[in-house]
């Protein structure tokens, strides 16, 4: 198929969350994450860009888009959580914080008597490439578990980390499975997903991703703008949304969270709609891979089911004209990375979405946050689906191999 050619589009499946309640308040995020990525090398804030003709076309007065599609020399903004969650899970392990440590060579110098020690993890891409990262970072090894079916380009991409990569015969949670068997005193299991027993680590995941609101804030200051009055957050398990959540209902926002989801991995959505946490069958099939999830995270499911408004699920054309519209804006965001658009597309268009228009979030007086999570993690696609390489769209720091 001709990936540029105007397909129409299935339906957006539009929910208001029925078991919302905007007015619980989550504790502040904890300012010592923001000083710890702060360590990290190249650390910069991400550009939050302003997207006018976005906004015209969208008929808002202001898109803006947090591009985290390149996050500390990765195409993504995973890196965040695996680097805190990781450093929090050593401090645990050494039973101290190895501090005072000025960067992360400095750090890797101070814990070098560990060594040989690993961390694991399993992942459908970006979490494990960043444990492999900070793995390598700190002079450890690394044992990444993925799925049966995992694209070549996302197991070299981790491979060219240093990481051993084994491939599981089976899905998401089989490698998770997996994964959690490497536990021992000298490897550390680095999992974004919960399970029974083991919590602390996925939460602290969820807490490095709090810098990105933080800087938002930061930007938004800096510029003289308000406050956004929607932000549209990709989900996959709702790790990433939970953080979102601390953040906008740790305070008094009176803006609307709206999370997206591919149309056959909506599992926040039917949980939602559901009661309680509710899964969705595979096999998931979207190109927005990141989103492929069939079960909320019950380490996010409490901030997710009661702090987010709206729930939208989208089709693959509609990533596919966000990859593009986004490129047109100068932002180069992979299938996952351009959710956050495609849902702002089905919000502005679709019959099935009328509800959201008459909230009245779309008004020309409106702001509109977009989180783009992820870069130009698959190339051959990319370009497929753009027409152009991702050097020719935006300044490309990151290399994705
Ligand atoms: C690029 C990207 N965006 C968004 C998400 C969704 O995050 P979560 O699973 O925490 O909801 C993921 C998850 O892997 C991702 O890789």
């Amino acid at each position: 198929m001709n990936e540029t050619a105007a397909v129409s589009a299935p339906e957006a499946t539009l929910l208001r969350n029925p078991l919302c309640r905007p007015e619980t308040r989550w504790p502040a995020p904890d300012p010592a994450v923001w000083t710890f990525h702060r360590r990290m090398p190249a650390y910069r804030e991400t550009t939050l860009f302003d997207c006018p003709d976005l906004a015209r076309r969208y008929g808002v007065g202001r898109v803006l888009v947090k591009a985290e599609t390149q996050r500390l020399g990765l195409p993504s903004f995973k890196i965040l959580g695996a680097s805190w969650a990781s450093y929090r899970a050593l401090c645990e392990h050494l039973g101290f914080d190895p501090e005072p440590w000025a960067n992360i060579n400095d750090l890797a110098r101070r814990i070098s008597y560990l060594r040989p020690f690993s961390f694991a993890a399993a992942t459908d891409g970006n979490h494990g490439r960043a444990v492999a990262f900070m793995a390598r970072l700190l002079g450890f090894q690394c044992h990444i578990f993925v799925p049966a079916g995992t694209v070549p380009a996302r197991i070299h991409a981790i491979q060219n980390e240093g990481a051993t990569v084994t491939v599981v015969d089976g899905d998401y949670d089989a490698a998770v499975a997996r994964s959690a068997e490497e536990a021992s005193d000298r490897c550390l299991v680095i999992s974004d997903t919960s399970w029974p027993g083991y919590d602390v680590t996925p939460r602290r995941v969820v807490d490095g991703y709090t810098t990105i609101f933080l800087e938002v804030e930061q930007a938004l200051k800096a510029a003289g703008v308000g406050e956004p009055d929607a932000v549209i957050v990709p989900m996959g398990v709702g790790a990433f949304m939970s953080a979102a959540v601390g953040y906008y209902r740790s305070r008094d926002w009176k803006g609307s969270l709206v999370g997206v989801e591919p149309a056959d991995a909506n599992c926040v959505q039917v949980s939602a709609k559901a009661g309680e946490m509710t899964a969705v069958p595979g096999p998931h099939r979207s190109i927005m891979v990141g989103l492929n999830c069939g079960l909320p995270s019950p380490v996010a499911w409490p901030r997710v089911s009661t702090g987010v408004d709206w729930m939208v699920s989208v089709g693959d054309e509609r990533a596919r004209q966000g990859m593009r519209e986004l490129a047109g804006a100068g932002v180069v965001a992979g299938e996952t990375g351009a959710a956050a658009l495609a849902a702002l597309i089905a919000l502005h268009g679709d019959a099935s979405t009328a509800a959201f228009r008459e909230s009245g979030l779309l008004g020309p007086d409106k702001t509109i946050l977009l989180m783009v999570t992820e870069g130009a993690t698959d190339r051959g696609n990319y370009r497929a689906v753009v027409g152009r390489p991702p050097e020719e769209v935006g300044t490309i720091l990151t290399l994705a191999h």
